[in-house]
């Protein structure tokens, strides 16, 4: 995919991509490094180039990101005497060991701007200023080694600190947020770059779905170069999907989609990459008068204000309303303008208005799934299935190793797997206290999702809510035999902690005490088990002996009385690839929590029955007015986080294809479908006195479902006729313009549209996309 995004990167008016580097990915085990494939970092970054684009590499190598462990690998955890971004000579000379690797590999290539290549900027660190106060001097004394060894690497362009203020010289600091208009580096010579410009939100187990609008990310960035900004990067341009076990925490769902201009599938998010397209281009109209000219600004009323950058031969004006509610007619250099609230009006010749921030004249493209069209393909999926052997934990207690206490998940399983299995097993004399009675099984666990055996016997399960307390205490009613009790608890992780001061140290798995409480009457007797011998089981017998790998052919797979809603069962199928070259998703609706494989690639983590919480979503319709947070404007509330997910076209085959799934809560397959991504329809609603531009990209538009020019009301989808109405027939001028065609472009006039008697006209339409008829 990655050239067809950067091309559209490209397009949609980027100068540079920016990507992070993911140690874990690239360093599985210490000193065993891998570059192959997707990791083929190099040949990324020579993608990039061979688009004419530059590229800002940010080794890190802690990224954060939502990425699981924030990109550390679990192994420099378990190493000796090590601490975490401070001053630590294990922590130090791994990450120099990595740094350098990077760096030379890339100078090897001579892909630095000093080389003749096209990276223009390294980062070292990331965000250390927002966590460094718990680390003391020793964070002090880290920072500043972070810049001399990244100095001492001698690239030849800068490396930046991203939110790290007054940071050492010679790094250069720069800011992340939703708005870093009023930012100001400490140093006045250190150029004002923003690395991060959060262009929605992502996603969590249990969370809704982040929408940042258009009219708000452009108001960030226009008002950015309105004060003084030199260099804005997208978080995320295109975020993607979290293959794997990729996803961070804990809690970070599967896709990264992050409402970014390019969707998770890659398709252009509409409005946004338009609207942000024509922002980009009218400010590389301007960038001479904006690096070289002198700065002016002037208020004009109380919530405007022009800010002129004037050279010897050219004035270029940006006219901002910061107001959240109020429009301002103002008069400036003897024009009026209209600028509404929470807008940005950008004049490059400081007379005609090229851009507003809040006037979008992209179009809305409502993106449709449709189902799988392929040959011979039958309407539902025919299933095999195989449970999964938990006898040997569950029932006979083997594992690989025993020890004394209870460990953390990440010290015991150093992150080869979600799963692990705690088994200890508890003798009971024939006059104990506890026959006969009912005790309770009480474990204390860090996360993420624990369920219980007694000698075979399923007792139950629980999981950390929303992934934020995840903290919690499972407590089942259990009964005792006489002779030995076997305790069998298997843990899941889902996402190891990504963020915030020594996240590295957050617990995961089971921790003290693991307890047998007995109430009798008033007495409360407590058995503490943390210190019994306890066995550990790393992973799942079906992971370890790739259930997922359809080349596997030996395994029986059972193909009738398909279970349903019975945890820890594999289900495999077999389907044609959708026809065509549109992106393709998997519908797992219906099914409780996994993973899901096909040809043996790992889509990620699945878990539909997580329903987004219905108190995230207020009933406010969203207003681009504002600041923006990841509160705001949240929508699918009461819905599943995730319902579909991402099978790039690259993990199909011709002719059958496999797919398997992991189920650990329970589920039914039944519902589950491959789909399509398209467009499904497309509008426009602008003001009248621009070209605009409708296009179904490579398909036709099939009809014009709905087209006014006065006063229409309503959004995409729900568009109205308003009271003041054109007096000629929009909708037939439409469909001789545009039905038939890929794409149409015309100027909102009355001349075209006919007279209408309104103060202030739009258009709007509302067009469908088909595909050919052949
Ligand atoms: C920043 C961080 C990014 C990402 C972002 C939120 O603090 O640098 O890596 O995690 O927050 O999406």
């Amino acid at each position: 995919m990655w050239p067809d995004l950067i091309r559209k990167a490209k397009e949609g008016g980027l100068d540079a991509v920016e990507t992070y580097v993911f140690w874990n990915a690239h360093e599985p085990v210490r000193r065993q490094y891998d570059f192959s494939g997707n990791l083929d970092l190099i040949r990324f970054l020579k993608t990039i180039q061979d688009e004419g684009l530059y590229a800002i590499l940010r080794i890190g190598p802690y990224a954060c990101a939502e990425w699981n462990y924030g990109g550390f690998p679990m192994w420099l955890h378990n190493m000796p005497g090590v601490a975490f971004r401070t001053k630590n000579d294990v922590f130090m000379n791994e990450m120099k060991n990595f740094t350098s690797l990077i760096v030379d590999m890339v100078k090897a290539e001579k892909l630095f701007a000093s080389q003749g290549g096209h990276i223009i900027l390294a980062q070292i660190e990331n965000e250390y200023g927002n966590v460094m106060k718990p680390y003391g001097e020793d964070g002090k004394s880290y920072i500043n080694w972070c810049a001399q060894m990244a100095d001492s690497l001698d690239i030849g362009v800068p490396w930046i600190m991203c939110q790290q203020a007054g940071a050492p010289k010679p790094m250069l600091e720069t800011c992340n947020g939703w708005y870093c208009d009023q930012y100001k580096p400490k140093d006045p010579d250190t150029p004002k770059m923003w690395t991060e410009n959060w262009t929605g939100w992502f996603k969590s187990w249990g969370g809704a779905d982040p929408l940042r609008t258009a009219e708000d990310l452009a108001f960030s960035v226009a008002r950015f170069f309105q004060k003084g900004g030199t260099l804005q990067n997208y978080y995320m341009y295109h975020g993607g999907t979290n293959f794997g076990r990729t996803s961070g925490g804990p809690y970070m769902t599967t896709s990264y989609d992050y409402n970014a201009p390019l969707d998770e599938y890659g398709n252009l998010n509409q409005p946004k990459w338009g609207h942000l397209k024509h922002l980009h281009d009218v400010l590389h109209s301007i960038e001479y008068t904006l690096t070289h000219g002198d700065v002016h600004t002037q208020k004009l009323d109380n919530s405007v204000t022009a800010t002129v950058y004037q050279t010897n031969d050219k004035s270029s004006c940006f006219l901002s309303n910061s107001n959240t509610t109020t429009d301002v007619n103002v008069n400036f250099g003897g024009i009026d303008y209209f600028v509404p609230a929470w807008s940005i009006s950008i004049l490059p010749d400081c007379r005609e208005e090229a851009y507003n921030t809040a006037k979008v004249y992209a179009q809305t493209s409502m993106m449709i799934k449709k189902s799988n069209k392929a040959e011979d393909e039958p309407d539902s999926l025919k299933w095999t299935w195989r449970p999964e052997l938990i006898e040997s934990a569950s029932v006979q207690g083997k594992g690989d190793v025993s020890v004394n206490r209870i460990v953390d998940q990440k010290d015991m399983a150093n992150d080869a797997s979600d799963y692990l299995w705690y088994m200890t097993s508890v003798e009971l004399a024939r006059d104990d206290l506890t026959l006969n009675e009912t005790v309770t099984l009480r474990v204390t666990d860090t996360g993420h999702v624990l369920h219980g055996f007694i000698h075979g016997k399923y007792i139950g399960s629980r999981w950390a809510k929303y992934g934020n307390n995840v903290t919690y205490v499972f407590e089942k009613n259990i009964n005792l035999s006489p002779g030995r009790n076997l305790i069998s608890l298997l843990s899941a992780t889902v996402g190891f902690k990504n963020y915030e001061a020594k996240f590295d140290l957050v617990g995961a798995g089971i921790t003290s005490p693991v307890e047998l409480v007995l109430k009798k009457g008033d007495e409360t007797i407590i058995k503490d088990l943390s210190s019994n011998k306890w066995t550990y089981k790393i992973g799942l017998d079906g992971i370890s002996n790739k259930f997922f790998d359809p080349s596997k052919s030996s395994l029986k797979w059972i193909s009738d009385q398909i279970p349903i809603n019975k945890n820890f069962t594999w289900y495999k199928t077999t389907f044609k690839a959708p026809l065509g070259n549109k992106p393709v998703v998997v519908d797992l609706l219906g099914l409780g929590k996994g993973m899901a494989w096909v040809n043996g690639h790992s889509l990620g983590r699945y878990w539909p029955s997580y329903i987004a919480n219905k108190q995230l979503c207020k009933t406010k319709a969203c207003d681009y007015r504002g600041r923006y947070s990841d509160k705001k404007c949240l929508s699918k509330c009461g819905e599943p986080t995730q319902r579909w997910y991402h099978v790039p076209r690259s993990f199909f085959e011709d002719g059958d294809n496999t797919l398997v799934l992991f189920e650990e809560f329970g589920g039914n397959p039944s519902y589950v479908q491959f789909q399509t991504v398209e467009i499904g329809s497309i509008c426009i609603n602008a003001y009248e006195g621009k070209r605009v531009e409708l296009s179904c990209h490579n398909r036709p538009i099939s009809k014009i479902e709905f087209a006014s020019f006065g006063h229409p009301q309503g959004v995409c989808g729900s568009f109205e006729k308003g009271e003041c109405e054109s007096d000629v027939d929009v909708v037939s001028i439409l469909e001789k313009e545009c039905v038939g065609k890929e794409s149409c472009s015309f100027e909102i006039s009355q001349d075209k549209f006919g007279k209408a008697y309104c103060e202030v006209r739009r258009l709007t339409v509302e067009a469908v996309c088909e595909d050919f008829i052949f």
